[in-house]
């Protein structure tokens, strides 16, 4: 367990959804001090209030500097970190040629290590301190990827890939064994420290009907587990569950027919959506993962916010990589503000911070422990500089301290350089060189 520590600068989190609450759901402390012990955050308020009582306790001071909680990214594939920036094709094509010729790799459990602590230290250096996480088919590879975060001490959320048809065979593995795996997996990871089991079927089109009946035995087994797949992303990716599936309504009618929608699922993308999907989704209380990099990058199509809001559906940011093209949410949440431009819709900084953090936190039922920086929260927090480069520090100039401004840059101009530290349960992660 570290030792208490305080961290003194402008302190930053949301106690509402500022799209419901407006600027009130905002707490901001300009000289502000967070103290952390345990793990958690054990206090907080003005410098002028918590000072006098911290004796000597050692204080990080990040003068100047924005302190907010940990990222949450709520889609990202840890196998694909040497897929990004993949060119020229789009998602089955780019599932063929690039990523599973790449997840076939994570067979060896000391190739499933490596990438395992690279991606985690990769998040860490982009603020993100907990991710919903694709691993691939194999459960060693899952293994490694949960023992890796146990070692960093992160909450992160991760499952094996099920795969049963339309995959090369080597990356397949059957219902039967599935369940097995997964069931083993669960019982040894879910709730063991801060790590957390996501039942994975990778997307309607590579499981059977007796793997997507398992996967919803799962999850009424284990019910505070959660669900996270793929929906409706790409139009060739609709047409072949078309065919495949010929009895269902629609995509998501695919996941409801088998109970996988439910409070705990994660639909990542739900781009082409019909109204009855959008309905589906909003009654079952699942969320929708927008990705926007993702689908920039594989040319997937324009994430309908406000349509999907309208109706009702909780919606979650995410990166995906390697879809997608950067781990840094702030890069993310800049991307998906042109996105929302190109649909004439608009995403204020407000929103965009809330959505990376207490927003992700509450799509996950997890806000009394992540998202915020209130007193008796998990101390993963995320210290950021709004003038980290050249250009950001001269683009500040005529920011006249306006917060939402700033933030504003940080989303735009910001990435991993802008993180001036991070710190997980407490204690502040440092790259290993
Ligand atoms: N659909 C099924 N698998 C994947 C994947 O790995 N990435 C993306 N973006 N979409 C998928
Ligand atoms: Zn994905």
């Amino acid at each position: 367990m570290p030792a208490p520590r305080a961290l003194r600068g402008r302190l930053l989190d949301f106690t509402a959804d500022p799209a419901a609450a407006g600027s009130g759901a905002l707490r901001y402390i300009e000289d502000g001090v967070l103290v952390m012990a345990g793990g958690r955050i054990i206090d907080r308020g003005p410098a002028a209030e918590i000072l006098p009582d911290l004796g000597t306790m050692p204080i990080d001071d990040h003068a100047g500097r924005l302190i907010l909680p940990g990222f949450i990214d709520l889609h990202i594939h840890y196998p694909q970190s040497r897929v990004i920036g993949a060119f020229g094709t789009q998602l089955m094509d780019w599932l063929e040629r690039y990523t599973f010729p790449e997840e076939s790799r994570l067979a060896d459990p000391d190739v499933a290590a490596q990438m395992a602590r690279f991606f985690i230290d990769e998040l860490l250096a982009n603020g993100t301190t907990t991710a919903a996480v694709y691993g691939t088919v194999h459960a060693a590879a899952t293994d490694a990827f949960f023992e890796a975060s146990r070692q960093a001490n992160t909450r992160m959320i991760a499952g094996k890939s099920m795969m049963d048809r339309n995959a090369p065979p080597w990356l397949m593995d059957t219902a039967q064994g599935a369940y097995d795996s997964v069931k083993d997996l669960i019982t040894r990871w879910h709730g063991n420290g801060r790590q957390m089991y996501v039942v994975t079927p990778r997307f309607a089109i590579t499981s059977t009907d007796e793997q997507l009946a398992a996967c919803a035995a799962l999850i009424g087994e284990f019910p505070d587990t959660f669900l996270q797949t793929h929906l409706s992303e790409n139009d060739k990716e609709i047409a072949f569950v078309r065919e495949i599936y010929p009895w269902a309504k629609n995509y998501a009618d695919v996941y409801r027919h088998f109970g996988l929608m439910g409070p705990r699922a994660l639909f990542g993308h739900s781009i082409h959506l019909d109204d009855s999907e959008v309905a589906m989704l909003a009654e079952s209380g699942a969320a929708a993962v927008f990705c926007p990099t993702s689908n920039t990058f594989l040319g997937s199509g324009l994430f309908d916010r406000d349509r999907l809001a309208a109706g009702g559906v909780k919606i979650g940011l995410a990166t995906d990589v390697g879809g997608g093209t950067s781990y840094s949410m702030l890069e993310t949440a800049g991307e998906a503000y042109k996105v929302l431009q190109l649909r004439r819709q608009t995403l204020r900084p407000l929103d965009a911070f809330h959505m990376m953090t207490r927003g992700n936190a509450e799509v996950l039922g997890l806000g009394h422990l992540i998202g915020t920086l209130e007193t008796g929260s998990e101390a993963d927090v995320v210290v950021l500089d709004a003038r980290a480069t050249p250009a950001m520090a001269h683009r500040m100039t005529a920011v006249d301290g306006d917060l939402e401004q700033e933030l504003f840059v940080l989303m735009i101009m910001g990435d991993d350089r802008s993180v001036a530290a991070t710190y997980v349960a407490g204690e502040r992660a440092v790259r290993p060189r």
